[in-house]
């Protein structure tokens, strides 16, 4: 009853919970893209949008900022620049990772072409670029200064993940980076620029961007071990991409490492099988799936799926403490709390 009293005297409205939250979102997202010819560049991207996804990016955003102020939706324009820039990265990465399937659809390139998406996507990344100007006034050059940061580093972390592609010898230390580059940052970033809006202090925007960058990486983790052992009509994505792409995920890493002689010899002998492509988004063909079959069969018994759930358990409690050190009553932590449980329990 006191942090209720507490909460009414200096919050007055009510909190948003995270549901209430995505619903801002998703009707929010309906204006984007705000214009219409051609229709070869614009519907694909209304396509990728309007497929949903968890919308996190800009959820966490509003989160952060909500910590501090009520009025969350002044800063709905950033919190849809950054999921239509999650959304471009997207478009890219299919065609870059010979992905069929996104959130249960074809992905944009399977449904028009590669240079469909190629466009698209570039017309996505500057319209984000169009919404993060929108920043609450004072805070612009921040915002930009924060997001430009972000986008290249995330470039960088997508090239990282080409590269390794190719090597036989990337370490935990090289994977952990790549996968901060690639995915974390852009967490950090949306949960930074919400704190940054709501001009909260500034130690607090930094355990906020730490929050996310540990979250982040719980959060790629994850999604390598579901690209393993998810179950598709859940998460969306055709299981078993990275192994074709021989993409050097934790699990991989560790099976190389942990392996016997034998197993590494196998290993090896199926990294060094490059199957050319012939799935679609139907389904895999024979000698894909006996290569996801033959690899997963490996990760079994050398036993990388514990190895990689004790990572994410490691990080997603080094994010929680991130977020306890933060100087706020807890119900105005609650609805990024509650996300955070979320997703690490997500099978999407
Ligand atoms: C997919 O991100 C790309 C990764 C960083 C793994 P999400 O898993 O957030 O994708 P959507 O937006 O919910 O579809
Ligand atoms: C996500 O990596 C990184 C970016 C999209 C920038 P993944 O390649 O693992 O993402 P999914 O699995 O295709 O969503
Ligand atoms: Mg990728
Ligand atoms: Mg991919
Ligand atoms: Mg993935």
């Amino acid at each position: 009853m006191k942090d209720c009293r507490f909460f009414t005297l200096y919050y007055p409205n009510a909190m948003q919970s995270f549901q209430e939250i995505l619903n801002l979102v998703a009707e929010a997202i309906k204006q984007v893209p705000d214009r219409q010819e051609p229709k070869g560049l614009y519907e694909p991207i209304r396509y990728v949008l309007s497929l949903g996804g968890k919308r996190i990016r800009p959820a966490l955003m509003l989160m952060a900022y909500g910590m501090y102020r009520d009025d969350i939706e002044s800063i709905m324009p950033t919190a849809l620049g950054i999921e239509t820039y999650h959304n471009y990265t997207l478009l890219h990465d299919d065609v870059m990772d010979r992905a069929e399937v996104r959130r249960g659809k074809p992905c944009v390139h399977r449904v028009w072409d590669d240079n469909t998406a190629i466009l698209s996507g570039d017309a996505m990344l500057v319209l984000a670029y169009q919404l993060m100007a929108q920043a609450r006034p004072g805070c612009l050059a921040e915002v930009l200064s924060i997001f430009t940061q972000t986008a290249l580093e995330i470039g960088e972390g997508q090239q990282f993940d080409m590269d390794f592609e190719q090597r036989m010898d990337v370490s935990e230390e090289e994977y952990i980076e790549m996968i901060r580059l690639k995915t974390s940052v852009l967490l950090a970033c949306a949960l930074k620029i919400g704190a940054v809006q709501a001009q909260a202090p500034a130690a607090d925007a930094d355990l906020l961007y730490k929050f996310g960058e540990r979250m982040g990486l719980a959060f790629q983790l994850q999604d390598d071990l579901l690209d393993v052992y998810g179950d598709y009509s859940t998460f969306g994505k055709q299981i078993g991409g990275d192994i074709l792409c021989n993409k050097k995920t934790y699990m991989l890493i560790q099976a190389l490492r942990n392996a016997n002689d034998e197993q590494r010899t196998q290993l090896e002998m199926w990294l060094n099988t490059i199957i050319s492509e012939t799935g679609s988004s139907a389904g895999r063909s024979e000698a894909e799936l006996e290569k996801i079959q033959a690899v997963t069969a490996l990760y079994d018994a050398i036993g990388v799926r514990a190895m990689a759930e004790a990572k994410i358990n490691d990080y997603f409690a080094e994010a929680l403490d991130c977020l306890k050190a933060i100087n706020l009553p807890d119900e105005r932590k609650q609805p990024l709390l509650e996300l955070a449980h979320q997703l690490m329990n997500r099978q999407s």
